[in-house]
């Protein structure tokens, strides 16, 4: 779909639809009553008759409208103006564009985005109406034999702004917003494959092919005897019972300053989570195709970044199993040294992504990050705790806490914090190693999960988002929503800004080197520059 931005009048475009809003009870907005003059009453009249009342999503498409030169004029209701906030705004979008692409309007001029919203600015309406937009539009066909052909689909839309001075800012928000679009879709398609096609391995080819198309980005990818000889056993301890070989996805963008400490996003990638020996009941489990929403949106962030071109550092990390039972699966009450050193007791194997999240944590340590943060399905907790609406965030550093709620909250991709005090900790005492990767009770689930997470998470500011309520929706219209990506690259627009202010990047300032890491600090580390072609080649292979 083609987006673009523009100022002028609704009367004079010639376009297949024009949209404009309505109000209740039968209020016209500021537009419509421009319409209204250039018709002499025609809308007025319409709305006396009682056809629109205005409520929120209502719809009334109209032909050949005195003294226009659209081909029709789509009237959308916007609910009570004072009530008009994020939530009924969005909903208001998506409903013009279904009615659009449903009712034949291949292009269309939406004045919807100059809608009064409760506290919100211009380029916020431009960005939520393209994300809106593009995500009512969005439809995962790929593995149908018949797809649903729509005979006259909406093919471009144009936002329009109130004054000429808005066109520049609404242009950089339509600029993020099809970024982030964008990269909403490759996660949710990334997501919604099944996992016998999307297995750890097809996830490492779909980061490889990601790097090939971007010079900045460079991959790496490590294998079962990588993993081994490292010593990532928390999580081979979870690949074990499957047929399917793990895969440590390491992804680095390079477009920061040299010495600039790198972001790194972590993400669960399970690609299915069957609980292994702890098997999980059977209803439902078709969903655990899902476990990898972290590792897509962490894939989905990083692509949003580098086609904003973002001044930043970022390494993406992402352990990627498959969680089975088998003769040869992890058992309950077996003990595994993690790469961190710290032993753990599996006592449930269902509890498998901090496993995993453990080793990929320390791995990170090596990068000595500015921050990192990791994303995943981690509990059912989280989604009785919060529901669909809010991701649960677990932090230990306080103004980290307050950038990710606060891109949440712009972005319309909100997070919830929950406590990650010591209090929790000695629940995950275990009675035979250093800790255990389950509490003895079910009180308290997605801290608990944070609280072992947290503990290979000491030597750097560290936020965990939850998704397990959050990255896709189930029922009838089942399908991964895309989040956290918006949240996500939110964060790096306003980390790459505050970075631009204190230091503009000068040109010269291209980035080719390693990012910073100091190889005599660890030898693993050491050891594996030696097999694997390091950060400064471009596309380092790990396997074949
Ligand atoms: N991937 C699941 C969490 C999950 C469950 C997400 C349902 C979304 C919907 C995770 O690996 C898991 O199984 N967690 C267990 C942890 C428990 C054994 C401590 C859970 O939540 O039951
Ligand atoms: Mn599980
Ligand atoms: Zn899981």
């Amino acid at each position: 779909m083609e987006f673009n931005i523009k100022s002028g009048h609704p009367e004079k475009q010639r376009t297949a639809c024009v949209v404009v809003g309505v109000y209740e009870p039968r209020r016209l907005s500021e537009v419509a009553r421009q319409i209204d003059e250039v018709s002499h009453g025609y809308l007025s009249s319409i709305l006396r008759r009682g056809d629109l009342e205005g409520k929120i999503g209502q719809t009334l498409l109209l032909h050949n409208v005195p003294g226009t030169l659209a081909d029709r004029i789509l009237l959308v209701g916007g609910g009570r103006e004072r009530e008009l906030g994020d939530y009924q705004y969005r909903k208001v979008i998506a409903q013009a564009i279904r009615t659009l692409h449903d009712t034949g309007s291949m292009e269309a001029v939406c004045y919807l985005t100059e809608l009064n919203v409760r506290g919100r600015d211009t380029a916020w309406r431009i960005r939520q109406a393209i994300e809106t937009a593009q995500a009512t539009l969005y439809n995962f066909d790929q593995l149908k034999s018949k797809k649903d052909v729509c005979r006259r689909p909406l093919r471009k839309i144009v936002f329009s702004v109130a004054t000429r001075r808005d066109l520049t800012i609404a242009e950089q928000a339509s600029r993020e917003a099809q970024a982030i679009a964008l990269a909403v879709k490759l996660t949710k398609d990334l997501a919604n494959l099944p996992s016998n096609i999307c297995t750890p391995s097809y996830l490492a080819e779909q980061a490889k092919a990601l790097c090939n198309l971007h010079e900045k980005l460079t991959c790496k990818v490590l294998n079962e005897s990588h993993l081994e000889k490292q010593g990532f056993n928390a999580m081979l301890a979870v690949a074990k019972g499957s047929e399917q070989p793990p895969r440590l996805i390491v992804l680095e963008y390079r477009a920061g300053k040299k010495n600039d400490n790198p972001i790194v996003l972590i993400g669960k990638g399970v690609t299915f989570d069957s609980g292994g020996i702890s098997l999980k009941p059977a209803k439902d489990m078709d969903e655990m195709k899902y476990d990898m929403c972290g590792a897509a949106s962490v894939l989905g962030a990083l692509s949003a970044a580098v086609e904003l071109q973002l001044p930043l550092n970022l390494v993406a990390i992402i352990p990627a199993v498959e969680n089975l039972p088998s003769g040869k699966a992890t058992k309950p009450g077996d003990i595994v040294t993690s790469l961190s050193g710290q032993t753990v007791e599996i006592l449930n194997t269902d509890a498998e992504g901090r496993l995993i999240l453990a080793d990929a944590l320390t791995y990170a340590e090596r990068y000595k990050p500015a921050v990192v943060i990791d994303i995943a399905t981690l509990t059912g907790a989280c989604v009785i705790a919060l529901g669909k609406p809010a991701h649960g965030l677990m932090c230990n550093h306080n103004p980290l806490t307050n950038e990710l709620l606060n891109a949440g909250r712009f972005s319309g991709d909100r997070a919830w914090e929950l406590p990650l005090w010591d209090d929790y900790q000695d629940q995950l005492d275990s009675r035979f190693a250093d800790m255990a990767n389950i509490s003895n009770n079910r009180e308290a689930g997605a801290i608990l999960g944070a609280c072992f997470l947290s503990r290979f998470a000491k030597k750097f500011h560290w936020a965990h988002l939850d998704i397990a309520g959050t990255a896709w929706i189930t029922g009838k219209e089942k399908g991964a929503t895309g989040r956290p990506v918006p949240l996500l690259t939110q964060f790096l627009i306003d980390r790459s800004r505050d970075d631009t202010m204190i230091a503009p990047l000068s040109p010269t300032t291209a980035i080719s080197s390693p990012l910073p890491f100091d190889p005599s600090e660890d030898k693993r580390a050491d050891e594996e520059n030696k097999e694997l072609p390091s950060a400064e080649l471009p596309s380092a292979e790990g396997e074949k």
